[in-house]
């Protein structure tokens, strides 16, 4: 079985999902360690439970982002991880560690990219008056939610909506597309061509 590295800083939902995927057998791998940039992550906590290795990082150890991103490539190689998943990982990772997993690293963002990158994406949707927003699994190269898209999915803005309402449409898509992203790429269905990944049948 395949062997997935999670990297999440905060609730760590999508990586349930991920969980639950695996455990009904719909993604067939293991996740041999959670890493947080936070101590006090709820994703350490969640997995600490279930028994998978629960890693902090933390950024604030660390004199240099290189410094720190070289003990999260070491942890990641100690446990023979063969893709590495970034949920809700809120840090940006350099040339460095994209190169050390180059085509093997995979995130999840709440808009429907080239739209609405960086943090607080739902906020800049309102704020901009966007009618549809959705989610983004790409995969990730040296730029800030910039490499090839695997999967995309919409879902309606509502006059009425907050950031905490969209959030919640957003958040139950994501919760489908990322374990189906990751089943795709590891029956080998994933096919990156330049920009373009194409889903092979
Ligand atoms: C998710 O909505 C994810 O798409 C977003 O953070 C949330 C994490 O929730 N990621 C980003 O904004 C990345 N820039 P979770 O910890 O419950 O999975």
């Amino acid at each position: 079985t395949a062997v997935l590295g999670v990297l999440a800083s905060g609730r760590g939902s999508n990586l349930q999902s991920i969980i639950d995927a695996i455990d009904i057998g719909r993604i067939k791998a293991e996740i041999a360690v959670v890493i947080s940039d936070k101590p006090e992550a709820n994703a350490l906590k969640r997995v600490a439970e279930l028994g998978i290795p629960a890693v902090c990082v933390d950024r604030k150890l660390y004199d240099t982002k290189e410094e720190f991103e070289k003990a999260l490539v070491e942890e990641l190689e100690k446990h023979r991880v063969d893709l590495v998943i970034l949920a809700g990982f809120m840090r940006i990772l350099s040339p460095y560690f994209v190169n050390a997993f180059k085509n093997k690293i995979m995130n999840i963002h709440p808009s429907l990219l080239p739209a609405f990158p960086g943090a607080h994406a739902h906020r800049s949707v309102l704020e901009y008056g966007a009618k549809v927003s959705g989610c983004t699994i790409h995969f990730v190269d040296e730029g800030m939610d910039s490499g090839p898209i695997i999967l995309q999915e919409s879902v309606p803005v509502l006059d009425d909506d907050t950031e905490e309402t969209l959030a919640a449409r957003v958040l139950k898509v994501e919760h489908v597309l990322y374990p189906k992203a990751i089943a795709l790429y590891l029956e080998d269905k994933l096919e990156i061509n330049g920009r373009r990944v194409m889903i092979k049948e």
